[in-house]
């Protein structure tokens, strides 16, 4: 009889909605339709250096589809690069440790940061899968991560509420959003709450069109406006917020009463959505699949609709961000609604 197999799950840098339900899509698929071994490693790579694990059972992975954040914890530890515990080799740790589990594979759930270190794994013989996942939506290969569609709709219904207080003061209102270096969070929740002025770090932007475009709103149309930027847009360094930067020149160029929110770690908590539930279960059988066709070394990725996979070595170190003629841009565009770069 063939040896049962044995299969780690870890979950590495910022925390998204959707990781439990992709460690329940691994560890039940595994557990259930292929008779394996789940083990939880604790805290991203961090547990691999640490040999901190738990073995995880159908009941343990029972009930946690709607719970937000990770069973498992979560760290930033990047294994590869010489921080912390001066003198020891860590992924010499990992690789022992890996071995001492008796793991088969290790599924690692994370952003870029993680697909990169998952790919060095591999490359040092460990076998590996990753499963994309962040609210910033930029990990290269896929066109979803799980996590980005619940922080949309968390986003989207700031935006709503920003609505009625701007209109009540007849007030401009910027509200800016994360997405690290990307502005897929900002482009779709910008247009989905109906933003007036949508800026993002791809397009760039230019003051004096953004001001033009807010003072002659103000004259023909609506006596307030909403503008939504996103975090990683481009400003002088000693600006640590590109909302407070964004009001400031807006304030100085219309002389119109601007606030600003910072949406924050609101767009990171809580229970996933409908469509990252799904997205998370998806990608965590398909995982589950590779595993048992031997096909390690690979990432889980959503293209065109399709649930499939690409090789590691492929994702290492690259973003994705939202290309200047992507369709929401010109549709937006199309709308009047303002890019800032036009
Ligand atoms: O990568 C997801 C993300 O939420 C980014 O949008 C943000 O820049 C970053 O994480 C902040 O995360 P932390 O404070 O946990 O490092």
């Amino acid at each position: 009889m063939a040896k049962q197999k044995r299969v780690g799950i870890l979950s590495a840098g910022g925390d998204c909605p959707g990781i439990n339900a992709a460690i329940r899509g691994v560890g039940k698929t595994a557990i259930v339709s292929h008779n394996m071994e789940v083990i939880g490693i604790s805290s991203g790579f961090s547990g691999l250096i640490h040999n901190d694990f738990e073995i995880l059972t159908e009941e343990a992975l029972s009930g946690i589809l709607t719970l937000g954040g990770t069973i498992l914890g979560t760290s930033r530890e990047k294994p590869f690069k010489k921080t912390g515990m001066p003198g020891a080799d860590k992924p010499k740790l990992i690789k022992k440790h890996y071995r001492e589990m008796g793991l088969d594979c290790i599924v690692c759930i994370g952003g870029n940061g993680t697909q990169k270190t998952a790919a060095m794994l591999a490359e040092e013989g460990l076998n590996v899968i990753g499963i994309p996942k962040t609210i910033d939506n930029d990990v290269f290969g896929t066109d979803f991560t799980f996590g980005f569609d619940s922080a949309v709709t968390i986003a989207t219904e700031a935006i709503d509420r920003l609505h009625t207080t701007a209109n009540s003061h007849k007030r401009i209102m910027v509200i800016e959003l994360m997405g690290h270096n990307a502005g897929w969070l900002t482009l779709y929740a910008g247009l989905a709450g109906g933003g007036d002025v949508i800026l993002i770090p791809e397009l760039g932007y230019n003051p004096k069109t953004v001001n033009r475009y807010l003072l002659d709103r103000a004259y023909k149309k609506k006596p307030y406006s909403i503008v939504v930027v996103a975090e990683g847009l481009e400003r002088p360094a000693e600006e640590t917020s590109a909302a407070a930067y964004v009001a400031k020149m807006i304030e100085k160029g219309t002389k119109i009463e601007t606030r600003t929110t910072i949406l924050g770690y609101v767009q990171r908590g809580g229970s996933p959505s409908a469509m990252d539930r799904i997205l998370a279960t998806r990608f965590g059988s398909h995982a589950v699949q590779l595993i048992a066709d031997e096909r390690f070394g690979r990432m889980v990725i959503n293209k065109n609709g399709q649930t499939t996979s690409m090789s590691l070595k492929d994702v290492g170190g690259k973003l994705s961000l939202v290309p200047k003629d992507h369709s929401l841009i010109n549709k937006a565009r199309a709308l009047d609604i303002c890019m800032g770069d036009q």
